[in-house]
Order: C-alpha cells, then sequence, then structure tokens
C-alpha cells in the first residue's frame, strides 16, 4: 500500500474535524488503514484548559508559540510513527493557516507525500452559530458562557492574522465541508488516494437522518392549509408515540421548523433529551401559500378556479398569489438541510418537517423529475431513515404510530 499524510487546513470551527473523520472511515470502507491525529487533543492533553485561554494562540505570546510548536511537533511525529509502521493515511487535524507552518510540516514529514485540504465556510449564519455550539465544548467549561465565546473569537481573530490560503503547496484541495462542494484544487498524480480522497469530500454524507412530518392538525381535520395551527388530539397522540418509538435512542440534533405543529411535535421528544437538542430553522417552515393561507383546498377551488386550475397544471412550478412554489423551495431548505447536516456532524439527526418541507428535502436525496416532486408520499404516521455514507446508502420508511 502506497502512504501519504493529509494535513487539514482552516480557521476554527470551519469543519476540519469533521472531515477528517468522513475521510477515515471512507477509506476505511476501502481498505485504506487510516488514523487522524489532533492537534487540539495534544493540546489538551498537555496543558489543559488553561489553554483555552486566548492568549495561549497570540503570536506576539513567545511562550505559548513555543509551545505550541511543540504541540505540532508531537501531533507529527505520532502521525510518522503510525505511517511507519502500520498506517497507510495519517491525517493531521489541526490549522495549519500560515505558510511557514505548512513549511515546517513538509520539512518534517518527508518521508512520504503530503496533501493539504483547506476548509472554508461561506454560510455566514452557519458559520456563527457553530462558533457558538464550539465555544460551549468542556475546554470551555471553566468559563461563563460569554467569556467563552469572547475568548474562542479572540483565537479565531488571532489564525486570522497569520492565516495565508493554499496556494503554491504541491497538491490540495479547497472545500466547503458544509456543501460537500470543491471550491478549488492543485492535483497532482504523485498524491495515492487523490481520487478517493476527492470523492469522498464530494459526497453527501448523512449518517441516520429521520425524516418526520409534523402530526395531525386542527387544519388537516379540515383540508385548510399553511397557517400556524396547533396539533389536533390524534397529532398529540402521534408526537407521543414518535417519542415512544425513539426512546433510548440518541439523536443529538432534533430540528424543527417555527412553526407551532412542528414544535408540538418535537416537544414530548425532547422531554427528556439533554438542552440544546432541539434547534428551529425557518428554512424548514412549510411551502407559503401567499393569500391563500388557511384556506380550504375547496375554498380556493370555489373561490380562485383559475389559481386551482393553475396549480393542477404545473403543481411544481405553480406560486401562491404572495407565496412560494415548489422551485422555490428548493434552495432555502437545500440551505436547512446543509446547516442541519453540518450540525449534527456524523451523529444522527431528526428533522421534523412539513409536506411539501419533506417532499422537497427527499427529492435532493432521491433523483426525481422536478414535476413528481409535489406528490411524493409524506404521511403523518411514518417516517424515513436516511444514512448515505461512503459504504452504505440506506432509505427505509418506518410505521411509528
Ligand atoms: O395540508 C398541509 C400542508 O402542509 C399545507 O400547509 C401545504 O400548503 C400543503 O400541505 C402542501 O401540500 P400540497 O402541495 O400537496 O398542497
Amino acid at each position: 500500500m502506497k502512504k501519504l499524510y493529509v494535513a487539514m487546513v482552516g480557521l476554527p470551527a470551519r469543519g476540519k474535524s469533521t472531515l477528517a473523520r468522513r475521510i477515515q472511515s471512507g477509506l476505511e470502507q476501502q481498505g485504506v488503514h487510516t488514523a487522524i491525529f489532533n492537534n487540539g487533543d495534544t493540546r489538551r492533553r498537555l496543558f489543559g484548559v488553561a489553554s483555552a485561554k486566548a492568549d495561549f494562540f497570540d503570536p506576539a505570546n513567545e511562550t505559548a508559540c513555543r509551545n505550541r510548536r511543540n504541540i505540532a511537533r508531537l501531533t507529527m511525529e505520532a502521525a510518522r510513527l503510525w505511517l511507519a509502521s502500520k498506517g497507510d493515511v495519517a491525517i493531521i487535524d489541526a490549522t495549519h493557516s500560515a505558510r511557514s507552518q505548512r513549511q515546517d510540516l513538509m520539512d518534517y514529514l518527508n518521508d512520504f507525500p503530503v496533501m493539504f485540504i483547506e476548509c472554508q465556510t461561506r454560510d455566514m449564519e452557519l458559520l456563527d452559530d457553530f462558533i457558538r455550539r464550539k465555544a460551549q465544548l468542556p475546554e470551555f467549561a471553566g468559563m461563563t458562557a460569554a467569556a467563552a465565546l469572547r475568548s474562542f473569537r479572540e483565537r479565531i481573530a488571532h489564525y486570522v492574522s497569520g492565516y495565508s490560503p493554499l496556494k503554491d503547496e504541491p497538491c490540495w484541495i479547497r472545500t466547503d465541508v458544509t456543501d460537500c462542494r470543491i471550491l478549488a484544487e492543485a492535483p497532482s498524480s504523485a498524491i495515492p488516494y487523490y481520487s478517493a480522497i476527492r470523492s469522498i469530500i464530494t459526497s453527501r454524507w448523512v449518517n441516520n437522518l429521520y425524516l418526520v412530518r409534523h402530526g395531525e392538525t386542527e387544519y388537516n381535520l379540515q383540508n385548510r392549509i399553511g397557517g400556524d395551527p396547533a396539533l389536533s388530539p390524534e397529532g398529540f397522540r402521534q408526537a407521543k408515540l414518535l417519542a415512544r418509538y425513539f426512546r433510548g435512542v440518541s439523536i443529538p440534533y432534533i430540528f424543527t421548523s417555527t412553526r407551532l405543529r412542528s414544535v408540538q411535535t418535537a416537544s414530548p421528544l425532547l422531554e427528556d433529551r439533554p438542552i440544546g437538542t432541539g434547534i428551529s430553522l425557518e428554512d424548514f417552515d412549510e411551502l407559503h401559500a401567499g393569500i391563500c393561507e388557511g384556506m380550504s383546498y375547496e375554498d380556493i377551488k370555489r373561490t380562485m378556479p383559475q389559481e386551482y386550475a393553475a396549480r393542477t397544471r404545473d403543481k411544481y412550478h405553480y406560486t401562491y398569489p404572495g407565496g412560494e412554489s415548489y422551485a422555490m423551495l428548493q434552495e432555502r431548505v437545500a440551505r436547512g438541510l446543509r446547516r442541519a447536516l453540518f450540525t449534527a456532524g456524523e451523529g444522527a439527526l431528526m428533522i421534523i418537517g412539513h409536506q411539501a418541507i419533506n417532499r422537497t428535502i427527499l427529492s435532493l436525496f432521491l433523483a426525481h423529475r422536478p414535476e413528481d416532486i409535489p406528490y411524493l408520499h409524506v404521511p403523518q404516521n411514518q417516517l424515513y431513515h436516511i444514512t448515505i455514507t461512503q459504504g452504505k446508502k440506506l432509505f427505509e420508511m418506518i410505521r411509528y404510530a
């Protein structure tokens, strides 16, 4: 087997560790022995929580700089020993933000080729959210929430001051992990596993997504659309059964829309789960029916027959006056899904959405003709369980009520 060092590059909170784990798991599936060597782990082991403070990352702090250089050396040394024995690919998970650091790495690890992977995030809202979440990690436990966030932002600012994107390094890929997209690359035929790694980066990665539609609502009973109705008694029963079905199952993140019916469906599930598990995203709010919000399909047919007919003719492109079409949903739902998947990392997640939203999410996974999307089956007592990783593709429907 050929051997390779993969060095991650990027500011904190850009998804380096998430991607490193994906690459490890994807390569392992192909029989390539891969291990991750994380600089942060070395730092925390040697210097503990004191090293979470921003001054540890200040380029003007000479002692800290020396300590950080030593940490980097120890991490690299562990990677080198592993490749020298049984390993095929050693991933060094660190910021490697300055060109000089990357040169050090190439000088030190000169026994096998090095490939760099730079992670950037173009979704600023998602980045902000992710920074807030990272500021809650155990290494900030000794600080108040506000101090932790301040300190983490200061740390990032120190990195920004010395940051230089990849440019002249011999082989690299720049990616937006939240989008599974390659932004730029400098390939090299001398690098083993390049195309395997490239394909892992661009593959959508979903590990146990439970896609649920909210329970039955008062509006559903009257065949009315949109609005912000509460669950019906049957809807509350379905929500309880959903919680019972998932009792004891770890789901670190449960995403809802901002609508009452979605939040109420999540409520029994969230009761005995840690704070922070539930996140409401507007991206998952139901298709907006404009002037038809709150009306029944019969009312629309009777009072606006031409609108009704236009929607029947082309349901995918039809836009409610003052509202949305299925075609318009694609972008915002894809953004919500991107956010949810990135936030969940490798963990399981649930999305409690709506009929049109869940149809759109399904269409992002299954290659459907656009005109078929508005007719996908999204019942209120069954859910979709989806896993798509390098080695596994699973798409199953589960009845829970
Ligand atoms: O009826 C429930 C509902 O979620 C409405 O709020 C929404 O307008 C509708 O489903 C979407 O389904 P369709 O596109 O089939 O009308």
